[in-house]
């Protein structure tokens, strides 16, 4: 006897083919932080062999910290469970209290860390503005302050790469390479906020190895483009890792039978880095319609990873009216400041996705 009740699924299936948004799953886009592990992510989790890691025992953790450092061709890695605490202990590690931190003005360490490298590291941000997010040498030069006693001293250079608000930018290698060498030679560190280098390999067509080689610390997240559920790690000398497993304990960092979190980082790291080109192809493929839209302003030529940065002021609507009505049908997408929104794509938003956030886009920028 054939069953009357519809299998899963089936029931959001017809409500897409019904063609009524309002009924439809969601396409989330507002950020890659968003994605559900996947089965074999969470057959893995199951299985997971752990121990206690603040014990230095769990297996699957230490197998997941050798496989960073290895890809990362670096002595040691140290998981952590989120980017903030990766970099904030990086920070602490590279600087000392009453010194300023170096980096760009819309950087994640300085905007959207709880002003931890204050209130953790004791130092003070020194941020530049940057065309498109990618400093130079040249204008990191001139904000290293003078070696003089009465002058708070220069303690750190921190780049994002890819640059988040800045739209997923890209450094150019070489770019990166000159403020690491210029800066050692001015006797300062460098740190990487990688939260998606990976999306900048992938861009480049280079290992995160070599586009990271010369800074003194990278971050770099498992739970963005990756797509684990929790997990970033820091990487650098085996000196400064067993620093950093100090500043992870103090932070609460030490997270036990963790190994269940780091069996899915394993298959992130593994498997994943491979299809992000799907995302960044998605991401232009926005961008492109995007710059079609009456009201809407972006260069889809700059977009060149996963995140798609676009001002919207002359749609007559602010960002969060846009996000509002565009929730309408089910797509999500979130504004950075009034006037610009933010889409980022990612492993659960595929074209069809895509082209139904674009035809939403349409319709909410048609009926003003
Ligand atoms: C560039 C960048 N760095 C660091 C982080 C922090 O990561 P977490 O959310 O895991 O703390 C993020 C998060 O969005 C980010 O975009």
């Amino acid at each position: 006897m054939k069953s009357r009740v519809a299998p899963q699924g089936v029931a959001e299936k017809s409500a897409e083919k019904s063609e009524d948004p309002r009924r439809a799953t969601p396409v989330d886009l507002r950020s890659d932080t968003v994605t559900k592990p996947t089965p074999e992510m969470r057959r893995a989790m199951a299985e997971a062999e752990v121990g206690d890691d603040v014990y230095g025992e769990d297996p699957t953790i230490n197998r997941l910290e050798h496989l960073a450092a290895e890809i990362f061709s670096r002595d040691a890695a140290i998981f952590v469970p989120s980017g903030t605490m990766g970099n904030q202990i990086a920070i602490k590690i590279h600087t000392r209290p009453g010194q300023e931190v170096i980096c760009e003005e819309r950087a994640h360490i300085f905007n959207y860390e709880m002003a931890t490298l204050a209130a953790f590291s004791g130092c003070i941000a020194r941020p530049i503005p940057a065309a498109d997010g990618i400093l130079s040498w040249a204008e990191v030069k001139k904000r290293i302050r003078p070696k003089t006693y009465y002058i708070s001293q220069t303690g750190l250079v921190a780049l994002e790469n890819t640059h988040n608000m800045a739209g997923g930018t890209v450094y150019p290698t070489q770019v990166a390479n000159e403020i690491c060498d210029a800066a050692h030679e001015a006797g300062l560190p460098v740190h990487l906020d990688g939260a998606r280098v990976f999306n900048a390999a992938a861009a480049l067509g280079k290992s995160v190895a070599e586009l990271t080689r010369r800074f003194d610390s990278v971050m770099f997240c498992l739970s963005k483009g990756l797509g684990a559920p929790v997990g970033s790690l820091l990487v650098g000398s085996r000196d400064f890792i067993e620093q950093a497993r100090v500043y992870r304990k103090a932070l609460g960092g030490g997270m036990r039978q963790a190994g269940i979190l780091a069996a899915a980082g394993l298959i992130a790291l593994e498997r994943m880095p491979a299809r992000l080109r799907d995302d960044h192809a998605n991401a232009r493929f926005l961008a492109d319609g995007l710059a079609q839209v009456q009201g809407i302003r972006v260069d889809a030529k700059k977009v060149q990873t996963n995140i798609v940065v676009f001002d919207i002021a002359n749609t007559g609507m602010n960002s969060a009216e846009f996000s509002r009505r565009l929730a309408e049908s089910n797509v999500l997408a979130n504004g950075i400041d009034p006037q610009t929104m933010r889409m980022v794509t990612h492993m659960d938003v595929d074209r069809a996705g895509c082209e139904r956030a674009l035809a939403a886009v349409r319709a909410i920028c048609g009926k003003n």
